[in-house]
This record gives C-alpha cells, sequence and structure tokens, in this order.
C-alpha cells in the first residue's frame, strides 16, 4: 500500500470531503497516515474564506517542496476552495505542486493521478462537472467514529458580498433524499450515533426524489430520525432567510434533533447588513430568534461574526454589540472582515484600519467568551445525556458532547464510546464541563 497523508483545512465540509478523498483513494492502493513524513501522496484540502487561511496553505506547501527530492515519487495536490480559486496559479506559485483539484471535482483524483504517473507534468481539474461527483464516489469506507458529517447540500445563491463560496463551491445543489439515506443508514452501521447534515446553506436543502418531489431540511430530518440507532441529528450552516416554519416545528418535535443551533448574523447594524447583502435585519433576526426559542426552550444558539466590514462605522459596531446582549450566545465565531479578490465588498473604498479592527473583535470576542461561560456555568449539578466520543487525554477519562455541543469529561468512561449516557456536570472547566454518571452503571454494558 502506498501511503496518503491529508491535511485538511476550514470548515466541516472539508473535513467530509477529506474522508470521501480517501474512500476514493483507497481501492487504488493508498492507506492513510499521519505525517507527511513518509507519504507517498499529500493532499492538502485547503480553505480561501480568509486572506490568513489561503496563505497557511502556500507556506505548508514551501515546506513539502523540501521534503520531495527525498521521496521518489511523491505527489502533491492541493484540493478544496484554494485549488478552485487560484487554479494554475498555484502551480506557477510552487511548481513542486502535481495536482489541483477543487471541491467539485476531486472524485476525478484517480484519474488524474494515473495521467501524472503515466505522463508526468501537471493535473488540474477546476471545472463544476456536469456529472454529480456524489454517484461517482465510492461508498464510505474511512473508519466511522461516534460522530459524523453528511453533505446533503453544498454552494450558495446568496451571494453576501464578503463571501468567496458562491466562487468557490458553485451554486446551491441538494444531493436527492434517497442518496443521503442510504449513506446515514451506512455511517449508522459503521457506528455512528449522531449524524452532522452539511451545506454552505443546509437549510435551503431542496432535494428532489425519485418521483419528483421536492424535499424540505425538516422533512428530510424526520425521515432520518427514524434510522433505528441513529441517536443524534445536527445541522449546519443555516442562513437566518430559510429557517422556515417547519424546520423550526422539527426542533419541537423531532427528540433526535438537537437543541443548538448555528445562525450567523454577521452584523447586529442594519445599515451593514444592507451593505453585506445579507437578506435579513437585526431585528427579524431577533424576531426569528425568539419563534425559534418558543418551539424549543432549552436551543442554544451560535454565530458568526465579521467586524470591520467596509464602512462599519462606531455606532454599526454598537449594534453589533446590542445584538449579542440581547440574545445571548452559548457560543460563537468571530473575525477581521479580510477582503477576497473577486468578492463586491473588496473593492469598497471604506475599507478600515487594522487597529480598529483589532479593537473591535477584541470588544466583541470578551462579550461573547463571557456569554459562553456563563452559558457554561448554568450547566453546573445539572444532569444530561452525553455521548461518548473518544478517550480522553488523561488515562480511563473519556470525553463527549452534551446536547448542546460542550465537550464533557468523564473518568472511568474509556469503554463507553458510541454510547449515551446520563452524566451530571460537577465542574466547569474553561472551555468544556466534568461529571460523573448520574446514571445507574448498566450490568450488560459492565459484563461486556
Ligand atoms: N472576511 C472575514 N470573515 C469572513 N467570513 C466569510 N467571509 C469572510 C471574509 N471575507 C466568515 C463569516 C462566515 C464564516 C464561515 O466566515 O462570518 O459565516
Ligand atoms: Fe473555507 Fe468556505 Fe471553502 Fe469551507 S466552503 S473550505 S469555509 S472557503
Amino acid at each position: 500500500m502506498k501511503k496518503l497523508f491529508i491535511k485538511t483545512y476550514g470548515c466541516q465540509m472539508n473535513v467530509y470531503d477529506s474522508a470521501r478523498m480517501a474512500d476514493l483513494l483507497t481501492p487504488i492502493g493508498y492507506a492513510a497516515t499521519d505525517t507527511p513524513d513518509d507519504a507517498d501522496m499529500v493532499i492538502l484540502n485547503t480553505c480561501h474564506i480568509r486572506e490568513k487561511a489561503a496563505e497557511k496553505v502556500y507556506s505548508e506547501l514551501g515546506r513539502l517542496a523540501k521534503l520531495k527530492p527525498q521521496r521518489d515519487g511523491m505527489l502533491i495536490a492541493v484540493a478544496g476552495c484554494v485549488a478552485q480559486a487560484e487554479g494554475k496559479e498555484i502551480i506557477a506559485r510552487q511548481p513542486a505542486v502535481d495536482l489541483v483539484v477543487g471541491p467539485q471535482s476531486y472524485h476525478r483524483l484517480p484519474e488524474m493521478i494515473a495521467k501524472v504517473a503515466r505522463a508526468g507534468g501537471h493535473a488540474l481539474e477546476t471545472e463544476f462537472p456536469a456529472e454529480d461527483k456524489f454517484d461517482a464516489l465510492p461508498e464510505a469506507a474511512h473508519e466511522v467514529g461516534a460522530t459524523a458529517f453528511l453533505t446533503v447540500q453544498e454552494g450558495c445563491d446568496k451571494f453576501c458580498t464578503f463571501c468567496v463560496v458562491p466562487y468557490t463551491r458553485g451554486v446551491e445543489y441538494s444531493r436527492a433524499p434517497e442518496q443521503i439515506r442510504s449513506e446515514a443508514e451506512r455511517l449508522v452501521e459503521r457506528g455512528a450515533r449522531e449524524i452532522t447534515l452539511l451545506g454552505q446553506n443546509v437549510n435551503a436543502y431542496a432535494g428532489r426524489d425519485a418521483a419528483g418531489e421536492t424535499w424540505t431540511l425538516a422533512r428530510l430530518i424526520r425521515r432520518l430520525a427514524g434510522i433505528p440507532g441513529l441517536a443524534r441529528l445536527r445541522y449546519t450552516t443555516s442562513h437566518p432567510r430559510d429557517m422556515s416554519d417547519d424546520l423550526i416545528a422539527a426542533h419541537r418535535d423531532v427528540d433526535a434533533l438537537m437543541p443548538y443551533l448555528h445562525l450567523p448574523v454577521q452584523s447586529g447594524s442594519d445599515a451593514i447588513l444592507e451593505a453585506m447583502n445579507r437578506q435579513h435585519t437585526a431585528d427579524t433576526y431577533l424576531r426569528l430568534v425568539d419563534r425559534i426559542r418558543a418551539a424549543r426552550k432549552d436551543l442554544a444558539l451560535s454565530s458568526d461574526f465579521i467586524v470591520g466590514f467596509p464602512g462599519e462605522s462606531d455606532a454599526d459596531f454598537a449594534a453589533t454589540m446590542k445584538l449579542v446582549r440581547e440574545v445571548n450566545y452559548a457560543q460563537a465565531f468571530s473575525f477581521k472582515y479580510s477582503p477576497r479578490p473577486g468578492t463586491p465588498a473588496a473593492a469598497a473604498r471604506k475599507q478600515i484600519p487594522e487597529d480598529v479592527k483589532d479593537a473591535r473583535l477584541q470588544a466583541l470576542q470578551a462579550l461573547l467568551s463571557g456569554q459562553q461561560d456563563a452559558f457554561n456555568a448554568r450547566c453546573a449539578g445539572k444532569t444530561m445525556p452525553v455521548l461518548f466520543e473518544k478517550p480522553g487525554r488523561r488515562a480511563g477519562q473519556a470525553v463527549g458532547r452534551s446536547p448542546w455541543l460542550q465537550p464533557v469529561h468523564v473518568d472511568g468512561a474509556a469503554n463507553l464510546i458510541g454510547q449515551i449516557r446520563d452524566v451530571r456536570i460537577d465542574a466547569v472547566l474553561p472551555n468544556s464541563l466534568k461529571g460523573v454518571f448520574a446514571d445507574a452503571p448498566r450490568e450488560k454494558a459492565l459484563a461486556i
């Protein structure tokens, strides 16, 4: 077997794509390794969302280029969104790269590898091909843990003015519900207890079944929740505009759907939201949050924020801080605006100075992390079901997730990976919880 090392940057969809690339290369003789040093093939699965993410790729390529002369026949591939956005410029900038393959064409990797092995030179695939990538991919063969990702929707038609996604991932596309169901069943057979449905705009899901009917995400969730052995469902990332009534109702009705929602707002200023082309206001977002919380009282919210978007005044930023105080998030991600080539906002005249962005980011992050700490602190003394995912750092410890996605550490649970147990939280650590089993150990589980 040849050795394959894949390094993944960026979002969860890239994590999913990396696993699918491994599935694709296993039949042609590649087995995963966890270091590039002895790899026959290295794939960097890249992210283009902010300049920093994209630049990291070139420094990693520089390191890999030095390894190449020592390893006869080693192949270097750049996949993902930098590959899509920069194409052959990557090879011009780093000639050690053999293959460049975009997120919609990686199912062609085996042919590309064969071509380079046969004829030398480079191979480049950054078209959005007519055939369906998902039809061309083999069944999942990679190791599946207690939690798994499943892409149900890709691409975006929203065109937020800061964002590269419509250009790197293409237009919105939804997979057929039957195809998703069989992939979900296979993941569960292979050990998944929780599946996170992925899409750049996941709640715009509109997959057509064989009868020609279009399914909403809510209908898909209700269907998948019936798969025996599947205990938990999540989905990400949602756009506020597509948070339909039936999806909100699913949060009320479907027990397997976890009470946690990542619902990016980006800004609390209507002027900035308009300039971002977000298609919602601060007020419509707040009213939406109220409706979702009315359907599921214990739902925790998370969000993404951009500070220093072109034209953002002190008053605009104050409006973001005000919205954060009103919503009270359990978790959130915040970023300084990074101009991306080819996006409308990058050409705006009123770019914000770096020091102003820094100060705003610091203030926002202080507020958000205070809210996260308070949310975690409220969990002390509570009992909650925890799905155990992996051994902890200390011997005999295991780590799982609460329904609200918090990591939970428990002693004496090393053999409980994949099980859900009730845990009473007795300590709140900076970014995680610690607890003890609240349910009596089950005789059968102990006997195994
Ligand atoms: N600059 C900074 N942050 C960005 N994001 C997307 N594009 C940019 C950009 N150009 C953030 C948004 C999005 C998250 C995935 O990344 O907040 O929701
Ligand atoms: Fe990065 Fe967006 Fe591409 Fe994911 S879809 S890898 S976040 S640019």
